[in-house]
């Protein structure tokens, strides 16, 4: 196991856990070939700031739209499927189905438009449209993957143990340092080695923290809810639903993985010879099997 039982235990305690060097090299180096291909230079910046600075690099980052999701390849893809991923949040929140509801790419350098010194926040108000409680039955788990260095300079993710704030109503969401500056005063920053792993309760606060040299950071933001409640997820991949590389991937997908996006599982009365008709129209090189030879559930 990646994540250890007591990482686990402290993302209990703690609201947040850190998980240096999550991946193993060869998942990284993939995953870092793709990110050339997908944001060229990026990388070769983060490596060396005193080279040139990514072509278009002061342009706003591309919309979560564009930087979502099935990504060209498939270690993005993997890494967001990722099975410790899974098992933690599955942990989290008492063993149920899940529903993947967030995978981008994110990227930026010093005074890019994305380089802030952000207020202590909970992520929860873009993550449901209702209010998180402490019953694990409706945790989200969020996680940051780091592919470049983060050192102090690099913007690291700034965190506050949720120990400073037990109990407490998590309203207003965001605080400045005069409101409530023991929140900044216990903060811990994310500085780690390339590969590493923050995985973060939307309770918990947190704050992305300014470059302070020049340099760059790429990351990605995964995102896993209970599958059971619809009222939480920073997305609807359905939004998606007209790009390739979404038809491409979930053609090639287990029905286990389409399932985490949404997707209606085998034995769902959803399925007929209409739907199968359909969904065998829509996307050709789908096998269709399983959803054709399931018996159907009965539902209640
Ligand atoms: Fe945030």
């Amino acid at each position: 196991m990646r994540i250890t039982d007591r990482q686990i235990e402290h993302y209990r305690e703690h609201g947040y856990v850190i998980v240096e060097n999550f991946l193993e090299p060869g998942e990284l180096a993939r995953a870092r070939d793709e990110i050339e291909v997908y944001i060229p230079g990026w990388l070769g910046y983060a490596a060396n700031p005193r080279g040139a600075k990514p072509e278009g690099w002061d342009k706003p980052a591309r919309s979560r739209r564009t930087t979502r999701f099935p990504f060209p390849g498939t270690q993005l893809n993997a890494i967001t499927l990722h099975p410790e991923l899974r098992r933690f949040a599955s942990v989290m929140n008492g063993q149920q189905a899940l529903y993947c509801e967030q995978s981008d790419l994110s990227y930026k350098c010093k005074e890019h438009p994305a380089d802030k010194d952000q207020h202590m926040h909970v992520d929860y108000i873009n993550h449901t449209l209702a209010y998180p409680p402490v019953d694990p039955t409706y945790w989200q788990t969020t996680y940051l993957v780091y592919y470049t260095d983060v050192t102090e300079d690099q913007a690291p993710t700034a965190v506050c143990s949720e120990r400073h704030y037990a109990n407490e109503i998590r309203w207003p969401p965001f605080h400045s340092p005069e409101e409530r500056p023991s929140l900044y005063e216990n903060e811990v920053k994310a500085t780690v080695p390339a590969g590493s792993l923050l995985a973060y309760s939307v309770r918990t606060f947190h704050r992305g923290t300014a470059f302070k040299k020049e340099g760059a950071r790429v990351s990605q933001f995964i995102s896993y809810s209970p599958a059971a409640c619809p009222w939480l997820g920073i997305n609807g991949w359905p939004e998606q639903g007209t790009r390739p590389e979404f038809r491409d991937w979930i053609e090639r997908a287990e029905p286990r993985e389409r399932e985490i996006f949404g997707f209606p599982a085998p034995g769902h009365p959803y399925w007929s010879e209409e739907t199968l008709a359909g969904v065998g129209a829509r996307y050709p090189e789908m096998d269709l099997s399983p959803y054709r030879d399931c018996p159907k559930e009965e539902i209640g």
